[in-house]
């Protein structure tokens, strides 16, 4: 007898302990030995496990199985006698080992184990770790009568909880999260097909049986540790979310820790689920956005007569003061004319602040839209910025697209929107710069056009970044910029069922990308 070489942190000692609950469990015979061979089979990573067991009558061996050996059974059915009488036997099959062990009680051959371990660092404990299963299944097997009814009855049972596994095998593959299990040692006992899929992905061949901490070896060990901890000592679920580029760009995935309890109510497991919720965080990040510019629509409506009211006052006071201004000395006329301008000026520009507001108060999907080509809007938009004097200096590089489909839009909408983004750009590159315009069709996605205003200006702040479609955020000084341009842009196209990104880089200049929708 070959002696165990069982160490405390090898899986040999988990099966054998799970194998002695199963034998212990008292249950129906049939019942222990299928769990048994489903044990062995799933703790030791066998890809195939036969138990042959003589029949009753000692006249022959049938084999306890699963359904998928079973196909090949009948052609080596009598060989199993001569495996017993021989002994031992190992032989390499394709990157893993056969073997083939005799099972011995009281000096009587009464079955036989065969099995086919991976190779690698577990197939000595996998040799025995069966050794010794088959010493426990001795008494079990020698109180029974083998009879033909007990091990089909077996090997209906195995089949059964095979197909029962392999049920819960496939739900776990189907899901669309990345999910995972660990035991109390922290060694990976499922691992689903989203865990396998992507660059970072890892087989689950190589996964089972591991340390987690050597499989997520760019997490932190330390860390890892304790977020699983904090769920065995708690037994609650704990939830964080983290920041990735495992996938070559930025995803947001939402982590989710489960206990999971055995039998006797002990934590046994860790389950993780991994989502990617970057979709989701961005729709909750567009639903604030909208939020807040509505808020500044309901604050805009309330204000706008108390504003227009006195606005039409003081302009009706400016007109009546330029009708006197001839009545005065020609030394204070000029000085009057200049104060008059600025009043004038000032009290156009809050006008304008107060029609930027207003949009906001606009209600959503107002006319119905007819469909438009977007290369006329565009073309509109640049005919009348043609007469903006320093619209002059810059070059403006078209790049139309032919056969874009049209779309329903309010044209009038949009030609305020490409407007904002236009003047934008233009405001950003002082000295001569090239401003691209180019429509096409999303090439990630056909259902959607897209265009793109790309500028060689200044380009922006990354912490300006998030908040740039914020209403009033303006970076121009005092006098120049209201700040509403890009958060009128951005109810416009989200009026479209749009939406807008930004990609700019300081010193070379900002891409602002519009896709609609067009399905
Ligand atoms: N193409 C661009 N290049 C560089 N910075 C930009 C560009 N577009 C927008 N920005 C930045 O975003 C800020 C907000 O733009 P937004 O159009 O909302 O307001 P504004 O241009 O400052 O004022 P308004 O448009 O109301 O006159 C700008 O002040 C600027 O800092
Ligand atoms: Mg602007």
């Amino acid at each position: 007898m070959v002696a165990p070489t069982l160490t405390s942190d090898n899986p040999g000692l988990e099966v054998l302990a799970e194998v002695a609950k199963v034998l212990s469990s008292g249950r129906p015979a049939d019942e222990r030995l299928a769990e048994v061979v489903a044990v062995l089979r799933r703790g030791l990573s066998l890809r195939r496990c036969r138990l042959w067991l003589r029949t009753g009558d000692g006249s022959r061996y049938i084999p306890i199985t699963t359904p998928d050996d079973e196909k090949q059974v009948p052609g080596y059915a009598n060989a199993v006698s001569a495996w017993v009488a021989t002994g031992p036997h190992r032989e390499s099959v394709a990157g893993a080992t056969l073997l083939r062990l005799p099972l011995v009680h009281d000096e009587a051959a009464f079955g036989c184990f065969e099995v086919i371990i991976p190779q690698g660092r577990h197939e000595r404990i996998a040799h025995d770790v069966l050794v010794v299963v088959a010493q426990m299944l001795a008494p079990l097997l020698a109180a029974h009568d083998l009879s033909q009814d007990l091990v089909s009855e077996v090997a209906l049972r195995t089949r059964e909880l095979e197909a029962q596994r392999n049920f819960v095998a496939r739900i776990i593959d189907s899901l669309p999260v990345g999910l995972y299990v660990i035991d109390r040692a922290y060694r990976i006992r499922a691992w689903n097909r989203k865990r396998e899929a992507g660059t970072q992905g890892v087989s689950r061949e190589d996964a089972l049986g591991r340390e987690v901490f050597e499989v997520l070896d760019r997490q932190p060990r330390d860390l890892l540790k304790l977020e699983f901890d904090r769920v065995f000592t708690t037994g609650e679920i704990q939830q964080m979310e983290m920041d990735s580029l495992a996938t070559g760009e930025p995803r947001h995935y939402r982590i989710t820790k489960i206990p999971m309890r055995s039998d006797d109510d002990d934590i046994s497991h860790v389950i993780t689920i991994g989502e990617d919720v970057t979709g989701w965080r961005q729709a909750q990040h567009r639903l604030a956005q909208s939020e807040k510019l509505a808020a500044v629509g309901q604050l805009a409506a309330g204000v706008m007569h108390e504003i227009n009211n006195p606005l039409a006052t003081i302009l009706a006071c400016s007109e009546a003061l330029a009708l006197r201004i001839d009545d005065l000395p020609e030394k204070e006329r000029q000085a009057q004319q200049e104060y008059l301008h600025i009043v004038d000026t000032e009290v156009q520009r809050c006008r304008r602040i107060v029609d930027g507001l207003l949009d906001f108060s606009r209600p959503k999907q107002s006319s119905p839209k007819a469909r438009v080509d977007i290369n006329a809007v565009i073309e509109q938009t640049l005919f009348l910025l043609k007469h903006h004097d320093r619209f002059k200096w810059l070059t403006i590089d078209r790049q139309l697209g032919d056969g874009l489909p049209q779309f329903p839009a309010d044209s009038e909408r949009l030609v305020q929107c490409f407007m904002a983004l236009m003047l934008n750009a233009m405001d950003a590159m002082n000295s001569r710069g090239v401003l691209t315009v180019r429509t096409h069709r999303n090439p990630q996605r056909a259902d959607e056009i897209l265009v793109e205003f790309i500028d060689t200006g200044t380009g922006i702040r990354q912490e300006d970044l998030p908040k740039i479609f914020e209403p009033f955020f303006t970076t121009k000084q005092q006098g120049r910029g209201t700040g509403l341009g890009l958060s009128v842009a951005y109810g416009i196209v989200e009026e479209h069922r749009g939406r807008i990104e930004v990609e700019s880089q300081l010193g070379v200049g900002t891409n602002f990308k519009v896709f609609f929708p067009v399905g």
